[in-house]
Formats: structure tokens, C-alpha cells, sequence
């Protein structure tokens, strides 16, 4: 049984695997036919309790790339509207030959509570507020692959860093490779005790000044039952990507955001397009990397157990 469920649980030399080989399957994205071999046979299905367009389609698009059979459950038209448990559900895929679930839920550690319960391997899309591996996978690799180093780095994260998964799973996995992290957000957006695994910036500037890399995070608008913020727009004057802020931040600073981007809130589209902001390519990356994800679940040698 081999599972990817997150970052905190997995070695330094575990995500090291996964980003080399995801080089490898980068060349695969570049080549003409972008097809090789290596699911052949297997079944790969996604299971989405929540909305997404990146990580949904680039997990498919991966395994179709690699031969699986591929197929999407989708939780609006599925027996789930009809009251079918999800241990049932994951009883209904087990039946179905599931070989690989990749599942994104709501409610935090559905996947560890997935993979207790099945006979497949489960790869965790992003679990409420828990973590979301992959994307901080890519994340990892797109840093390495501008910067040529994951390591000793100064990286600020800076927004809704109490909804984040991304957060979390960029503060577990970086974490591995001494780099110094900062968070930055209005106070009702960190965490208590954050402190206890990174620096808490007082202001933005602060935040982003000297730093190799900025990852700018969505407010998750959707996580949240009353007030975090007063308004969009004085969040993006006080904590946004904007213009005036830019002035603190390198023009060899990588700007990165996982998406979607609330344009104008967290971020300037001007900032954007700027030659060191690396969103578009971090959607390519999460492609390669959940190939390697998907290889390394499926052999028998692989590093999940
Ligand atoms: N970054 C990310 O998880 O995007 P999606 O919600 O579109 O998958």
C-alpha cells in the first residue's frame, strides 16, 4: 500500500526522489507524443468534494499521459447526492478495481482516513485545511528549477495563511531543507502558534523585503464563516502584491501564487506578467510532478508503504 497523503510525514530524500524524477517527466510533457508506458493497466480515478481546475486536470492529464485508464467522479452528480457514505463510496471504488484515488475533501485528514480503509493507493489533492502535497511539490520544483537550489533560502508565504493548505504543506516540505520562512497576513489570518515553525513578519515590507522567493496565497473566501478581512480592496492595499510593495521585492525575487488568483486582491495582473512571476509555469510543473507522484505510487520498490 502506497499513499501520498502530505509533506509532514514524508523525508527529505522522499521529496528529493519526487522532484528528480519529475525532471524526467518534464521532458515527457516536451516531446510530441507526450506518452509513455508506465501506468499501463492501472485504473486512476478522481474524487473531488471540492471545486478545482489545476490540480483535477493536471492529475488527469498526468495519468493519461502515463496509459492509465482514467475516470472522475464527480461529487455533484454522484450517488454522494443520494446519502452514500464515503466509506461506502470508497467500498463502490474498491469494487470498481481502483488502483490510485486522488481525493480532495472539505473536512482535513479525509485522505489518511481513506487510505486506512482501502486496498488502493490515495493521493491526497488537498484536505481542508491540512495540506495540499502536491502543490507544494510544485512549488518546490519550480523554485529549484528557477533558482537551482531548495535550499537556504529566504521565502516569504504572505496572506490567508490560517485557511492554507498550501501553506502548510510549503511549510512542512521546505522546512526539510534549512530554508528560513516568513509568514505575513492581517492577524486574523495566522495561526496561533505559527511562530512555533516560522518568523512572523510585522508588516509586508518586512515580509518581502530580502527575500528569494514570495508566495502569495488565495484568500479562501469560501473557508470563511464570518469577518477575516474588513474589505477586498483594503486587503489589497494593505497586504496585496501591489505596485508600491514591489519596491521592497527584487526584480530576481520569484512572485509566486498557487491559483486561482483573485486579481486586484492579492495580487496586480501587472505583477503578474512580470519576467520573476512563475504562476504559469508553476501549473506546467504540477503536471510533471504528479506524473512522478503517480509512478512512484504505483511500483512496488516505491517509497509510500
Ligand atoms: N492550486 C490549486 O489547487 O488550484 P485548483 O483549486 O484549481 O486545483
Amino acid at each position: 500500500m502506497k499513499h501520498l497523503l502530505g509533506l509532514r510525514e514524508i523525508s527529505k530524500e522522499d521529496i528529493l526522489k519526487i522532484l528528480n524524477l519529475a525532471k524526467d517527466m518534464k521532458t515527457i510533457l516536451k516531446s510530441e507524443t507526450k506518452k509513455t508506458p508506465h501506468l499501463q493497466g492501472y485504473s486512476v480515478v478522481t474524487l473531488f468534494y471540492e471545486n478545482s481546475t489545476r490540480t483535477r486536470t493536471s492529475f488527469e492529464l498526468a495519468a493519461k499521459f502515463m496509459s492509465a485508464n482514467t475516470t472522475s467522479i464527480s461529487v455533484q452528480t454522484s450517488s454522494v447526492q443520494k446519502g452514500e457514505s464515503l466509506l461506502d463510496t470508497v467500498k463502490t471504488l474498491e469494487a470498481l478495481k481502483t488502483d490510485v484515488l486522488i481525493v480532495r475533501h472539505s473536512v482535513s485528514g479525509v485522505p489518511h482516513f481513506i487510505a486506512k480503509n482501502c486496498s488502493f493507493s490515495v493521493i491526497n489533492a488537498g484536505d481542508g485545511m491540512n495540506e495540499h502535497p502536491t502543490q507544494a511539490l510544485l512549488d518546490m520544483f519550480t523554485i529549484r528549477e528557477r533558482l537551482g537550489t531548495i535550499e537556504k533560502l529566504k521565502i516569504a508565504i504572505i496572506g490567508d495563511i490560517l485557511h492554507s493548505r498550501v501553506a502548510r504543506s510549503n511549510i512542512w516540505g521546505l522546512s526539510k531543507f534549512d530554508n528560513q520562512i516568513t509568514v505575513f497576513g492581517p492577524q486574523t489570518l495566522i495561526p496561533p502558534y505559527i511562530e512555533n515553525f516560522a518568523n512572523v513578519a510585522s508588516s509586508l515590507e518586512e515580509a518581502v523585503s530580502g527575500k528569494n522567493v514570495v508566495i502569495d496565497l488565495r484568500i479562501q473566501l469560501e473557508r470563511q464563516k464570518r469577518g477575516f478581512i474588513t474589505s477586498k480592496q483594503e486587503y489589497y492595499k494593505f497586504y496585496g502584491l501591489n505596485e508600491d510593495i514591489m519596491k521592497y521585492v527584487s526584480d530576481n525575487t520569484l512572485i509566486m501564487h498557487p491559483g486561482p488568483v483573485n486579481r486586484g486582491v492579492e495580487i496586480s495582473s501587472e505583477i503578474m506578467q512580470l519576467p520573476n512571476s512563475t504562476i504559469n509555469e508553476q501549473v506546467t510543473n504540477g503536471i510533471a510532478v504528479r506524473m512522478a507522484v503517480l509512478y512512484l505510487c504505483t511500483r512496488k520498490e516505491g517509497i509510500y508503504r
